[in-house]
């Protein structure tokens, strides 16, 4: 699968009629959506995914990284009993043109069905970058990725400035990570 998925998620909304009479869309953020709300939306809310979690497995060509050096950003990885927390926003259809530019280095935007902290679910869409997209990077150990993110920076700044808010936003939330959290200190003793 090609890495840019504008036209994939496209085609999909076209096939499923996705957006057809509706008015408003909830779209679930694990990653740079908890701590970068860089578009209008109607209401925020924590919220959790359930049989998910967040990996720093995909490779960043656009934000964090370049097609040559690409950075490392997460995406979703399947994992039975597992609940990955993050924000829900409630966002017009037409937000996902400026969403589908950016996220658009390999991240499908599928339907899930997440649970609001706050009590209650709601069906709605996330954006996940599967194994077969071609900037994916995979699994490696939580040194290796401190490492690469140590030492990549892109259009949207330097890789650790994205762990880090990342971080910042889920410990603020009251939610443990540990895989970013192992990250995180590994990031802090090689001096970053
Ligand atoms: C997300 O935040 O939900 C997707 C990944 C990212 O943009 O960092």
């Amino acid at each position: 699968m090609s890495h840019n998925t504008i036209e994939i998620n496209r085609a999909m909304d076209r096939s499923m009629n996705l957006f057809d009479g509706r008015h408003s869309v909830w779209l679930f953020g694990y990653g740079s959506l908890i701590w970068k709300a860089d578009f209008p939306f109607i209401e925020r809310r924590p919220a959790s995914i359930a049989g998910w979690v967040r990996r720093f497995w995909q490779g960043s060509h656009d934000h964090r990284g370049t097609p040559d050096a690409p950075g490392r950003v997460v995406t979703l990885v399947p994992q039975e009993n597992a609940v990955c927390h993050g924000m829900a926003y409630l966002v017009t259809p037409e937000e996902f043109l400026h969403l589908d530019h950016r996220e658009k280095n390999g991240y499908l935007r599928l339907p899930i069905d997440m649970r609001f902290d706050g009590g209650g679910s709601e069906k709605g869409l996330v954006y996940i970058a599967r194994h077969d997209n071609a900037a994916y990077l995979g699994e490696a150990s939580e040194l290796e990725i401190a490492r690469h993110i140590a030492g990549a920076r892109g259009p949207s700044g330097p890789n650790v400035e994205y762990l880090v808010h990342l971080a910042h936003a889920l410990r603020d939330m009251g939610h443990e990570d540990e895989h970013v959290f192992a990250i995180e200190r590994h990031l802090a003793g090689l001096g970053r």
